[in-house]
């Protein structure tokens, strides 16, 4: 219960402050910026989570854990507890050689990225987003 009003707390703070910094920064940065996030999804991990975070990409169930679904209750707590668990799962990598064990075994050749921090915010408020609104 309280979870959920903190969510929708939260979220109504995330869409207030993309209206509001649409509005003072016209169209382009505010734009770019969830571009750039959406975009980094896309490529790099749409085909295991699926563009709706739900664990539907074609790859979803191609590995032993199978991609979870990231909308789920027990994710969204995680995330509202600790913002940080997107970023750091990208980084720290807590799952070894899972993820590249997967794409390799089922031949997706990701071209490596040199992350920026901007593109951990950008993918971070894109994720964030997308988990949320569910
Ligand atoms: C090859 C498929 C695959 C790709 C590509 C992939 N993931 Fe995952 N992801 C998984 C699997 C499988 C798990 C669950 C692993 C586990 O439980 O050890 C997971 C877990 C996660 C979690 C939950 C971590 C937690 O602590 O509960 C997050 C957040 C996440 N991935 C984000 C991302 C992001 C962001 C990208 C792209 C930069 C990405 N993943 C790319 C398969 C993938």
């Amino acid at each position: 219960m309280f979870a959920i009003t903190q969510a929708k707390f939260i979220k109504f703070k995330i869409v207030s402050s993309i209206a509001f910094s649409i509005v003072l920064c016209g169209s382009s940065s505010a734009f770019a910026d969830s571009g750039n996030g959406k975009k980094l999804f896309s490529e790099r991990c749409a085909m295991c989570h699926g563009t709706d975070a739900k664990g539907s990409g074609p790859l979803a169930n191609k590995s032993e854990p199978p991609t979870p679904d990231l909308t789920r209750m027990a994710f969204k707590k995680r995330l509202l507890d600790y913002p940080g668990v997107i970023v750091s799962s990208v980084i720290l990598r807590p799952n070894g050689d899972l993820i590249p064990k997967t794409l390799r075994e089922n031949g997706v050749k990701l071209p490596s990225h040199a992350w920026t921090v901007k593109d951990f915010r950008d993918l971070n408020e894109y994720l964030t987003g997308v988990i949320l609104e569910k």
